[in-house]
């Protein structure tokens, strides 16, 4: 399902017609008073276009405040009046999804109130992204209230726990952070969660987010998150000053990687940092480490069945692990992700495997002095994860939350958001332009994701159901102490049995 190899034909032949989507149509002054219906009679010939001109209008409105915002389909339209009319193929794509009870789609209600929009982004390059994101909403959305609503902890372990509750309560906050990919079955969504087609139809998003996230976009056929980025997990952090001082390169295998383990032991300084408090990170370690032993394929085969637990690949996984466990920094589990890095900025350690959020803590901390490689043995691998906002049933704000969705799926929001955050878009509509805000370590990513093969992180959501993230975590979390192989390999058959009979139901 991940396939790269046409994405510069998707670009040229069905991405570029679709750049100006959202622009599509045309300014009208309207000469005297008149009908909405009356309107899209005369232009469309079929009064039934009155809706479509209607959205086109509130949606520029958003954009250019001198086009008029329309309240309702029976607003008398005024001598003067600027409006918006969309082109005929943008109409047709509305109507296609319009229906009256779903008067959200018409942008009609001035905005107000409040958004609640929870999220796990509380670090050091997360919070200042999420800003970003709500800059832009405010700017126009500027009588909407933001309520922040955060729930620290590093890949929204504790979060899920404190969002379930108050989504079956009846309780939800307006939109909330969803890994794009099975995170979603947590959430059962088709009970709790608004399935979001009809914006993606109306927003033209299937054709600017990449096939290989649209993909993991779909649950049981619909989609329920609007994605703001694109993170990889298989990164390897070094410091640059230490490095260079014991004249390192990055490694580009374990036996590299072990190599530069025991010089760096014998200097003093910690070969490999880790913070292990949050109960997943050690996990996400082993997952990078699975894809170098299996290699893409057969690792992506874990997650479907189509590989036993029992290949020797998740055997020399663990060795790798156990044995890397001995270059680690002994207080590694009083440790957050974040607070494992802090061991590099300090210049005590020197090499972290994390996610690229890492890229956005360093930013944030003033920190330059890093390098990256991917993680020994994943070379040509992207183990990919996305970010989304979805929308509970229940959401008190639901058209402000609407608006929210429409932020984070613009280019707009994904430049503001991704340059602070250290992820890449999700959107595939960037020119050369926007690409040079982004840092080196960003540009490079971005034409990672256009290369590699990918695959699917399972600590972030993609790729597996909760239940089984959360036994495989488990079972890695308490390997730290047991470094038994053997036991921990059962653990982790015995998981992906009960996942996999689960998932068939
Ligand atoms: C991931 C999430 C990232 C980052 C990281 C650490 O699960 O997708 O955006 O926040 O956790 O908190």
């Amino acid at each position: 399902m991940w396939r790269k190899s046409y994405l510069i034909g998707l670009l040229v032949v069905v991405l570029l017609p679709w750049l100006a989507w959202a622009q599509a149509g045309h300014e009208y002054v309207v000469p005297s008073a008149t009908t909405l219906e009356a309107i899209a009679q005369e232009t469309f010939g079929d009064a039934a276009y009155a809706p479509a001109i209607m959205a086109a209008t509130n949606r520029k409105h958003i954009e250019d405040p001198a086009i008029v915002r329309i309240p309702s389909l029976q607003t008398p339209i005024e001598a003067g009046w600027k409006i918006w009319i969309p082109d005929k193929d943008w109409a047709d794509a509305f109507l296609s999804v319009w229906n009256p009870a779903k008067p959200e789609l018409l942008f009609g209600t001035p905005p107000g109130g409040q958004l609640v929009v929870a999220s796990w982004w509380t670090a050091g390059g997360e919070a200042e992204g999420l800003n970003a994101l709500f800059e832009i909403y405010h700017k126009y959305y500027p009588d909407v209230e933001i309520v922040n609503a955060t729930i620290a902890g590093g890949a929204g372990f504790v979060f899920r726990a404190v969002i379930k509750p108050r989504l079956i309560a009846g309780d939800p906050p307006d939109t909330f952070q969803l890994h794009a990919g099975l995170e979603v079955e947590g959430y059962s969504p088709e009970t709790y969660l608004e399935p979001l087609d009809d914006l993606y139809a109306i927003e033209g998003w299937d054709k600017v987010f990449p096939p290989d996230l649209m993909d993991l976009l779909v649950y049981k056929g619909h989609y329920w998150g609007v994605p703001v980025n694109i993170h990889r997990a298989n990164v390897l952090w070094y410091d640059k000053g230490i490095f260079e001082k014991y004249n390192l390169t990055p490694p580009k295998n374990w036996d590299e990687f072990f190599t530069i383990c025991e010089k760096l032991k014998a200097e003093g300084i910690v070969p490999i940092v880790m913070g292990t408090a949050g109960g997943w990170e050690a996990g996400h370690v082993f997952e990078t480490i699975l894809i170098s032993t299996l290699g893409a394929d057969k690792y992506k085969g874990l997650w479907t069945g189509d590989t036993p637990w029992s290949d020797p690949g998740v055997t020399e996984a663990l060795e790798i692990f156990k044995r890397m466990l001995d270059y680690v920094n002994t207080d590694h589990s009083a440790l957050s992700w974040d607070g494992g890095g802090e061991y590099l900025i300090a210049g005590k350690g020197a090499m972290l495997i994390m996610g690229d959020w890492t890229n956005g803590w360093f930013m944030a901390k003033g920190y330059n002095d890093y390098g990256w490689a991917p993680v020994p043995g994943t070379q040509g691998i992207f183990d990919a994860l996305s970010d989304t906002f979805c929308l509970p049933k229940q959401a008190r704000n639901r058209d402000n939350a609407f608006a929210w969705l429409r932020v984070c799926g613009s280019k707009e929001g994904q430049i503001a958001f991704n340059t602070r955050k250290g992820s890449i878009p999700a959107r595939t509509d960037l020119t050369e332009e926007d690409k040079a805000q982004f840092n080196e370590y960003l540009r490079s990513c971005m034409e990672d994701w256009a290369r590699d093969a990918i695959v699917p992180s399972p600590i972030h959501g993609a790729a597996a159901i909760e239940s089984w993230v959360t036994d495989f975590k488990d079972a890695i979390n308490l390997f730290l102490v047991s470094k038994d192989v053997d036991g921990t390999q059962q653990a982790l058959i015995e998981a992906a049995e009960a996942a996999l009979e689960a998932m068939k139901e």
